[in-house]
């Protein structure tokens, strides 16, 4: 069956994602198929399956207020289903789509022009400025990964290098990368990959012994909670101390995060020595291992310069290479 109906008020993605998840649980559970298709306030859906666990789904879907003027567009009997593999297969159009790549290489990021803002209200300490805004980009459009990428991290580097030019104060640095991490919480990840999202999944984010900057470990915990793993964070002063918080835990993966701000030259021997003690504390089981920061990001140093797993240029896709290390580790070297 299909049917067309208008949306009563328009959902935005996480309404959405809500309504779809719900409606596959339902569907899977009484072996019906089809898709959805969104756009422009519309709805248009076809349904496939047995004659009365269809009837039983369209009883619901009649009665939900979410939309109305519902119309069935037609009924019938099929030889084999056309959406097999799909619970509910979602198709959405934006209204306001996000720009393409192309677009986005063509020139220059068009979120570039908010760093200064977002640098000066950050050392203003205007989170609630900063929060404003970052719910205002989030609901235009930009999703978490880019607000990220493009915004966040170039906003915590123009500040370290605000600092190198003495432009302010190791404490005003430090408390202005607070402001933007809190600020930070206001992003969020709508995650549409199957494969990251693990209830049973667990991660320790942790900045690296001594490591005052924190903004990354803060912002990698939302990624990871949003997409439903079990997150740990620490703040060791000592190897040891990283060590006992991971025999503790024992969590399949590690983030051992440098400034995002500053490039701490000097730092890859001590960093190789924090690795190599927490693989120490796991010797039976492949514990994950990344690590972070702007001395990563802009490529002078490696994974291997550390004996790391990953190095992550950004944090913005971290946490899905993270799950496909674990879930490589796991299938490898299963656990009990
Ligand atoms: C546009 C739209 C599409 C929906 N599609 C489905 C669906 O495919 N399967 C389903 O079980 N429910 C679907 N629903 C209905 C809701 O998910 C419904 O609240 C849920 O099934 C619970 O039903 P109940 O109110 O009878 O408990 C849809 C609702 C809307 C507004």
């Amino acid at each position: 069956m299909t049917y067309q109906s208008i949306a009563s008020a328009p959902p935005t993605d996480q309404e959405l994602n809500a309504l779809v998840a719900q409606a596959r649980l339902r569907n899977q559970s009484v072996g019906v198929t089809g898709m959805l298709l969104y756009e422009d306030g519309r709805f248009l859906q076809t349904l496939e399956g047995p004659p009365a666990a269809l009837s039983q789904v369209w009883s619901s879907i009649q009665r939900d207020e979410r939309h109305e003027d519902i119309e069935l567009l037609s009924e019938h009997y099929v030889e084999a289903r056309l959406f097999s593999d799909w619970d509910l297969l979602l198709y959405r159009k934006r209204e306001q789509a996000p720009p393409s790549l192309w677009e986005r290489l063509r020139r220059r990021h068009p979120l570039n022009q908010y760093v200064k803002g977002v640098v000066r209200d950050a050392f203003d300490a205007n989170e609630a400025g900063l929060g404003e805004l970052f719910a205002r980009l989030a609901s235009s459009g930009w999703d978490g990964d880019e607000l990220v990428r493009e915004l966040i991290e170039p906003a915590a580097r123009a500040m370290g290098d605000a600092w190198l030019a003495d432009d302010c104060t190791e404490f005003d640095l430090t408390l202005g990368l607070g402001i933007l991490q809190m600020a930070g919480h206001a992003v969020r990840y709508a995650e549409d990959v199957e494969s990251l999202r693990s209830k049973t999944y667990s991660i320790l984010l942790a900045a690296a012994p001594g490591e005052g900057h924190i903004l990354g470990t803060s912002l990698l915990a939302d990624q990871f909670s949003d997409a439903g793993w079990k997150v740990e964070m620490a703040f060791p002063t000592s190897d040891e101390a990283l060590a006992n918080q991971l025999s503790a835990q024992q969590p399949d993966a590690v983030d051992i995060g440098l400034s995002d701000a500053i490039t701490r030259q000097g730092r890859i021997a001590r960093l190789r020595e924090t690795v190599k003690h927490s693989r120490l504390v796991m010797p039976d089981q492949a514990l994950v291992v990344s690590v972070g920061g702007r001395l990563f990001a802009e490529a002078s140093a490696t994974a291997e310069h550390v004996g790391a797993d990953l190095s992550r240029q950004s944090l913005a896709g971290t946490r899905l290479r993270v799950a496909e290390l674990v879930a490589h580790a796991k299938s490898v070297k299963p656990r009990e």
